[in-house]
């Protein structure tokens, strides 16, 4: 791990990404008063940011996880499989998908469609990074904590063919 931790440049820091995790908890906390959302978690890579998100947000709510796969290594193979589905029924439900990053949009953009073929109420999106050079499908997120130029980030749940997940900090693969 030491000799693979030089080839990381810390991007964010620990202390950088709660302030900023903070603050969009907060928004959704204003934005949902009085609903009670379904905060749905994209796995793996938001498994990090969708705990420290969802523990700040102080009103009732429930969770649930989809799963996405679309890359493989530092390359998008394009596709986008839905490999989980949400186990809490949607229809009428008040939804936010939270996503790791938000690349070419792909992903979310299917992850949207299959949510919105189940009549929810509402569905938003709270995405950890957003880099919008990359994008080939059309998408806006509604809460964005980071936009970013095209890098490839891994830690705080974002990895690089599965390793760095655990890492407290956002760092650039060199
Ligand atoms: P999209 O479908 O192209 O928007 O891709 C989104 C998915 O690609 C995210 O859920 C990530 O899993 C992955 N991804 C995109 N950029 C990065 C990155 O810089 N580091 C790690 N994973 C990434
Ligand atoms: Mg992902």
């Amino acid at each position: 791990m030491e000799i693979e931790r030089e080839q990381l440049q810390v991007l964010f820091t620990r202390e950088q990404l709660a302030q900023k995790v903070s603050c969009t908890a907060k928004r959704i906390t204003e934005d949902y008063n009085g609903k009670n959302p379904l905060i749905i978690g994209v796995l793996n890579g938001a498994f990090m940011f969708f705990a420290d998100l969802v523990r700040e947000v102080d009103i009732p709510c429930e969770v649930d996880f989809v799963r996405a796969e679309s890359y493989s290594g530092k390359f998008s193979i394009g596709e986008v499989t839905l490999s989980l589905k949400g186990k809490l029924p949607v229809c009428g439900r008040d939804i936010i998908i939270v996503e790791d990053i938000l690349d070419t949009g792909r992903t979310l953009n299917k992850i949207r469609e299959e949510i919105l073929k189940d009549s929810p109420k509402s569905v938003k999106t709270a995405v950890l990074f957003d880099k919008p050079s990359r994008r080939t499908v059309d998408f806006k997120a509604d809460y964005i904590c980071f936009e970013i130029p095209d890098l490839f980030v891994v830690g705080y749940g974002l990895d690089c063919d599965e390793k760095y997940r655990n890492l407290p900090f956002v760092a650039v693969k060199k």
